[in-house]
């Protein structure tokens, strides 16, 4: 049971979504009305198409995500002692899901509180939140850019991010992100990104960075934007203890 309110993710592609699933549900009706059968099945459609494609978006950021980061964090075997840093932690969902499986560690999350990105978004919610899932002993929330974080190198033993890098805009400032991400772990320390686009891209960063156990897959249904196409793709990989010498 989570006590916090989480808000939307990306709210004006949930608007968008369920205003044409409104226009074409409009449009098949008076089709239905006025028309032929063979005119208004292909209007239906539409309504159907973007009818499931407002379900999946709103199933997802309400429910699907949370349910997906309990997996993958099941899957990580936390120790409960573990220094962890969430990138653009928005009103905390994985933030606060970390924190609930330390015992002695602490969980960071840092974020610049876009609210395009994330309804409601603000770092007195974050904090809100923390203390509503009681948890607020082992978490830290700060403003922070993810491309030039201000946490000195080999500082966190995880680094986990969702659904927040493909919001950084050009292709270079996101490869910065990974940089960044990257430096802050500490030798044997890993890596989880959940991301809707270009994790391949991150995932040749980090190979360049010498990361190594560079591995990526596709998150079931739960975790798709309103279709299978924008599904969510999972990125984990591990900080070497010599990155130098040890490539992939
Ligand atoms: C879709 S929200 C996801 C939030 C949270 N990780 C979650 O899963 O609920 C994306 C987040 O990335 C943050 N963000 C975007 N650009 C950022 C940047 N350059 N540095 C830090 N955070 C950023 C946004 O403010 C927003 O909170």
């Amino acid at each position: 049971m989570r006590r916090g309110e989480y808000g939307y993710d990306a709210p004006y592609a949930l608007i968008i979504f369920g205003s044409l699933a409104a226009i074409s549900g409009i449009l098949a009706a008076i089709a239905w009305w006025r028309l032929p059968a063979y005119a208004a099945g292909p209007i239906s459609l539409y309504f159907v198409l973007f009818l499931g494609n407002t379900c999946s978006f709103f199933y997802t950021t309400r429910r699907g995500k949370f349910l997906e980061w309990e997996r993958i964090l099941d899957r990580i075997h936390l120790r409960g002692d573990e220094t962890v840093l969430d990138v653009g932690c928005g009103r905390g969902a994985v933030l606060t899901a970390v924190a609930r499986r330390l015992t002695t560690g602490r969980v960071t999350g840092v974020d610049i509180w876009s609210t395009t990105d994330q309804s409601g978004n603000a770092k007195d919610v974050t904090v809100r939140n923390a203390s509503l899932e009681g948890v607020s002993d082992r978490v830290r929330v700060e403003t922070a850019d993810m491309r030039m974080l201000p946490f000195a190198d080999a500082t966190f033993d995880l680094v986990v991010s969702s659904l927040a890098i493909h919001n950084v805009r050009s292709k270079a400032d996101r490869r910065q992100a990974i940089i960044e991400g990257f430096r802050v772990l500490k030798p044997e320390g890993r890596i989880v990104i959940a991301d809707i686009r270009a994790t391949s891209a991150y995932a040749e960063a980090l190979r360049t960075l010498k990361a190594s156990n560079v591995e990526r897959r596709r998150l079931g249904w739960r975790f798709w934007w309103g279709n299978p196409v924008a599904g969510t793709t999972l990125l984990t990989a591990s900080k070497p203890l010599n990155p130098k010498s040890e490539p992939n």
